[in-house]
């Protein structure tokens, strides 16, 4: 059995590094920040011990634990202060490839040899990001999605010289951190998550800007249509129950015909103009007018709610 992490230190304390520093802080692990920014290490300060803190009021997290994991929250001076004597080093820089190597170059000067280092990319090759590495058997990709501490996904994503060890050491301490890891065989530009939401999401811009829709109600499409039943069953399962006892089989014969047509009509466009963007802007803003931290809290809610109810029916 792999031993917990007796310190995780996080580089980079934006949106993704504090969400990871406020989930090992919520299971009671030592956890350090370091920030090549002043601004962002003080933003830190306080953003790491809120978010860990709202997870309890989300049921996520319980008070005890939480607050015996801040009191060994700290934020480091220097890189060497926070990964020197880390036994996971959690990646969680703007998506730069050449910085991202720089600093794994520099991580591996000050780590020991049993160091697990890990990024947080959304989508570059881990073969790209560990360049500069000689070790690499023990990097690799695990990928989060937003915000880290409530959305339980993982994606692993091994390089060709990642090692077995280092991949099941990864899936174990995400596993700890009641993250579900989801292994991918191939390493792919934009990863798998990243693909789908790509896809969807063109799609989703297009029906906007195309006048064919408002923005509340294509988000709402999304959240309460395919998204409320992928949550419950995912794409595939989704149309395997929807032929009734004919499974996927049926579905194709009957539906594969209406699918193929509207593949043909999809958006293929690969660039967002200037002046998309713009409309684009103009129309969330518009639709979406309360702050964004009040929008992010009510988001959090509804999230906490969902994985709560989607809890207790896999115990049931
Ligand atoms: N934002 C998302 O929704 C999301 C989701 C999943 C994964 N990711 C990935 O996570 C990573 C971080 O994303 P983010 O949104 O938190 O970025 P961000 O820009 O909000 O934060 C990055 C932080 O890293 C700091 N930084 C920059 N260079 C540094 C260095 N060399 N050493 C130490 N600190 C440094 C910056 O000062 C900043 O505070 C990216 O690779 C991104 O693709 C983002």
């Amino acid at each position: 059995m792999t031993t917990m992490p007796g310190k995780v230190a996080v580089i980079g304390a934006g949106d993704i590094g504090c969400g990871w520093a406020a989930l090992c802080a919520s299971a009671g692990w030592p956890v350090t920040v370091f920030d090549a920014s002043a601004h962002g290490l003080e933003r830190a300060a306080a953003e790491v011990p809120r978010r860990t803190r709202a997870l309890v009021a989300l049921e996520r997290a319980t008070q005890g634990i939480v607050e015996r994991g801040l009191l060994e929250f700290t934020q480091a001076r220097s890189l060497l202060q926070a990964v020197q004597d880390a036994d996971w080093v959690i990646e969680a820089i703007p998506e730069d490839a050449i910085a991202k190597q720089k600093l794994f170059g520099s991580i591996e000067q000050v780590t020991g040899p049993d160091t697990l280092l890990t990024s947080s990319s959304s989508g570059i090759p881990p073969a790209e990001i560990f360049a500069r590495c000689r070790r690499q058997d023990r990097c690799l990709v695990a990928h989060p999605l937003n915000p880290p501490e409530l959305i339980p996904l993982i994606e692993v994503v091994p390089a060709a010289r990642t090692s077995a060890a280092a991949v099941v050491r990864a899936q174990e301490y995400l596993r700890a951190l009641g993250r579900m890891p989801i292994l991918l065989k191939k390493p792919i530009p934009g990863y798998v998550v990243g693909r789908i939401t790509a896809a969807v999401w063109r799609q989703c811009i297009d029906l906007v800007l195309e006048g064919v829709i408002d923005v509340d109600q294509l988000d709402r499409a999304v959240s309460l249509g395919p998204a409320l039943g992928w949550a419950a069953a995912g794409p595939h399962l989704t149309y395997h129950l929807a032929a009734g006892d004919g499974g996927v089989t049926l579905f194709l014969q009957e539906l594969l015909g209406s699918f193929e047509s509207w593949w043909a009509q999809l958006a293929t466009w690969q660039r967002l103009e200037p002046e998309q963007q713009r409309a684009l802007i103009q129309s969330i803003e518009r639709a979406y007018k309360s702050n964004i931290e009040q929008l992010r809290a009510a988001r959090d809610r509804r999230l906490g709610a969902i994985l709560r109810v989607l809890e207790q029916a896999r115990t049931a």
